[in-house]
């Protein structure tokens, strides 16, 4: 078993999956934090983690927030098996989840959520040449890749995220630095509310969106 650790969560990630990135538990951590205190927190709230990998920030979710229901979404048959082994090793009860393997939404019709977390592949595939080796031979491309210029995910999902999202629900999303811009003007033309926010290096790396 190959086990990192993501916020207070064990993360086997064994079967390949994506390796979690610092940046992404510092941002999860955030977003966590913010439910938690949110004045009027929602009973019962109901998450999607999306692009969800070896689980890690839905596993996050339903560790840290009482009484929280969790839905996973990935396209990749070796995630959905480390997302059960996952949710086995942080002993998380099955009436807390359910786990869709699926290109995007396309399985969640009928579906609402009060939050959306998802950290889509981003990289960009004309700057191939300066991601590490290491990292390519380690991470899934699957995982990696958004098409030339990294949006290909980014823009399909702000394209659909809107059905499966309850009215006063938020997105959580991570970007690369680089695709601030771009994103602002999706976002704008979608009529998302927005904020930009940075990660702990000081570099813009996630956002907040909602209707
Ligand atoms: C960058 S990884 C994120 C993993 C995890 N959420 C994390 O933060 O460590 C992106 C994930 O998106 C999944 N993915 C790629 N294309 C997809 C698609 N069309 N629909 C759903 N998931 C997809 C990959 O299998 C991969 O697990």
């Amino acid at each position: 078993m190959t086990k990192v650790k993501f916020f207070n969560c064990k993360i086997d990630i064994s079967k390949k999956v994506f390796e979690p990135r610092v940046e992404t538990e510092f941002w999860v951590r955030k977003a966590i934090h913010e439910i938690e205190n949110c004045k009027s927190k929602i009973a019962n709230l109901k998450a999607l983690d999306i692009f969800s990998g070896s689980g890690c920030i839905g596993i996050s979710i339903l560790k840290n927030i009482k009484g929280s229901k969790v839905n996973f979404a990935d396209i990749s048959k070796d995630s959905v098996d480390q997302i059960k082994i996952n949710l086995r090793l942080n002993r998380i009860g099955k009436e807390r989840y359910k786990i869709y393997q699926t290109n995007l939404f396309q399985r969640l019709k009928n579906k609402k959520y009060d939050f959306i977390f998802a950290n889509p592949p981003y990289v960009a595939e004309n700057r191939i040449s300066e991601v590490q080796e290491e990292v390519l031979k380690k991470d899934p491309k699957i995982a990696l890749f958004g098409g030339e210029d990294g949006m290909d995910y980014i823009k399909k999902f702000f394209g659909q995220v809107k059905i499966n999202l309850n009215q006063k629900g938020k997105v959580f999303l991570e970007f690369d630095p680089l695709q601030k811009e771009k994103i602002k003007e999706i976002l704008e033309k979608e009529k998302f509310k927005f904020n930009f926010k940075k990660d702990q290096f000081g570099k813009y790396r996630w956002l907040e969106a909602k209707i």
